[in-house]
């Protein structure tokens, strides 16, 4: 018999059923309560909601898990790589090795950006954050590369997706190099994805760069780790923004908007800017550790606690891991590297900390890996945008693919003024 759980409203009482989901997680289906009922539900921030079902990412922040189609993100850092990973989140399934083979081709074959719109690059002002000219660009790749009518659904799908995994990294670098009033450094056609953003990055006429293979794996390793996390802000507005059906630009620049919000992408940038704060104090830890503990001061450590994770992240345990390799084969060290370490080490151990199980989170060490990977800090951001976009785009095309599909259009309940006559301007108090 199927499961369902019964509301009594003024004596009457509604039957509605249950759902349950491949890892047990039961939800009452109230879609049809407002026509059975005229009720309506309230819950400001969909925390306690269910927006879809969907068989993408599994997250279970109690016991610390993160799964892509199944497959635990930890063995996907270890094996894998940013781009098979992509294959993985946007097909279901891992690829052959002439899948992966072919998708590689045309991530490589769709790298290059429009000459065009090296123009719209160029007369941005300087001080423009990344993730503004990544969103508009993003949006703008529509007006550069319209539908083909010719074409079927699913070929325009999949040419649009193999253009936005690939260009956007090529424009990240771009509007990098444009900002620094530096040459632009095309793709190269025998370098992996990341080796080729590092290198689009870097190299310089005078000063080329070299390619370090630690560098790249953990590159790959902070992309997996970001590649999706389910429901989030950003996903949520991608979905949102795409059951309006408007084209998967728009919707993926909707994404990008929603990740710059410091509450949602932003905080690796925080965890430096943190950093940075304790540097110029002398660089001791105990004073910031105090005012964390202190019920009286907002102050909050940044880069620990997470919403959904109350064990360890697990996302922070292999980022930690990546960060390690890197940061011990540096020859120069660096002094926030050195205070994050002691922020860590002092953390872990106060007893406020352990009894709020706050541990680092992933953005704690991924902004040290960044900074340690040369990123300049405002574009912190946007390696996270990079990362998520495969989430956002499978998360789109389950999302068109649904069968229970329908337009997002939430409901509110009204606490305004009720009826009143409209009073001409010269009878106002
Ligand atoms: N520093 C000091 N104390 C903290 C911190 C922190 N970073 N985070 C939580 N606490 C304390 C709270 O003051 C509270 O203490 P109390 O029980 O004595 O009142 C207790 O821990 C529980 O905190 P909540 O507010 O219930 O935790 P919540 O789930 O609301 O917050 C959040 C999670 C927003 C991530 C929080 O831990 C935080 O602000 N962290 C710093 C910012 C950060 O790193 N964000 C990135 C998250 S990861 C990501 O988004 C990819």
């Amino acid at each position: 018999m199927k499961e369902t759980a019964t509301i009594t409203v003024n004596g009457k009482t509604f039957e509605l059923p249950i759902i349950t989901g491949s890892e047990g997680e039961r939800a009452i289906d109230i879609s049809g309560l407002r026509q059975k009922s005229g009720l309506i539900t309230f819950d400001p921030g969909f925390a306690n909601t269910a927006n879809c079902q969907s068989d993408i990412t599994f997250v279970d922040g109690e016991r610390g898990i993160l799964r892509y189609r199944g497959i635990p993100v930890e063995q996907l850092a270890e094996h894998s790589t940013f781009v098979e990973t992509a294959y993985l989140l946007i097909n279901g399934e891992l690829p052959t090795k002439e899948q992966l083979n072919g998708f590689s081709v045309l991530l490589n074959d769709h790298s290059l950006v429009h000459e065009d719109m090296r123009a719209f690059f160029e007369n941005f002002p300087r001080s423009a954050h990344p993730m503004g000219i990544l969103s508009s660009m993003v949006n703008a790749l529509r007006a550069f590369y319209p539908e083909i009518p010719e074409r079927t659904e699913e070929e325009e799908i999949n040419i649009t997706v193999t253009r936005l995994l690939s260009k956007v990294r090529t424009m990240a670098a771009m509007s990098y190099k444009i900002f620094r009033g530096h040459k632009v450094v095309y793709p190269r056609h025998d370098l992996t994805y990341p080796a080729n953003f590092l290198n689009m990055m870097f190299d310089s006429p005078v000063r080329p760069y070299h390619i370090d293979e630690d560098l790249v794996k953990a590159l790959n390793i902070f992309w997996i780790v970001h590649a999706d996390h389910e429901q989030n802000c950003s996903t949520a507005a991608v979905r949102l923004v795409g059951s309006a059906r408007v084209n998967l630009y728009a919707a993926i620049s909707a994404g990008i908007c929603a990740l710059w919000g410091p509450l949602h992408g932003g905080a690796n940038q925080a965890v430096v800017e943190m950093l940075e704060s304790i540097q110029k104090n002398g660089g001791d830890v105990a004073p910031f550790i105090a005012r964390a503990r202190d019920k009286n001061d907002p102050f909050r450590l940044m880069g620990f606690g997470h919403r959904v994770y109350r064990t360890y992240d697990p996302r922070a345990r292999i980022m930690k891991k990546a960060c390690d390799r890197v940061l011990n084969k540096m020859t120069q060290r660096d002094p926030l590297l050195d205070i994050a370490r002691r922020l860590e080490e002092v953390a872990l151990s106060e007893s406020y900390f352990i009894e709020r199980h706050l541990y680092p989170n992933v953005d704690f060490y991924s902004g040290i890996l960044l900074r340690a990977l040369g990123i300049p800090l405002n574009m912190f951001t946007v390696m996270f945008a990079i990362g998520r976009l495969p989430g956002w785009i499978s998360q789109w095309k389950e999302s068109i693919d649904d069968p229970m599909w329908k337009m997002c259009r939430p409901r509110q309940i009204y606490i305004g003024p009720n009826e009143r006559e409209y009073v001409p301007i010269g009878e106002r108090g």
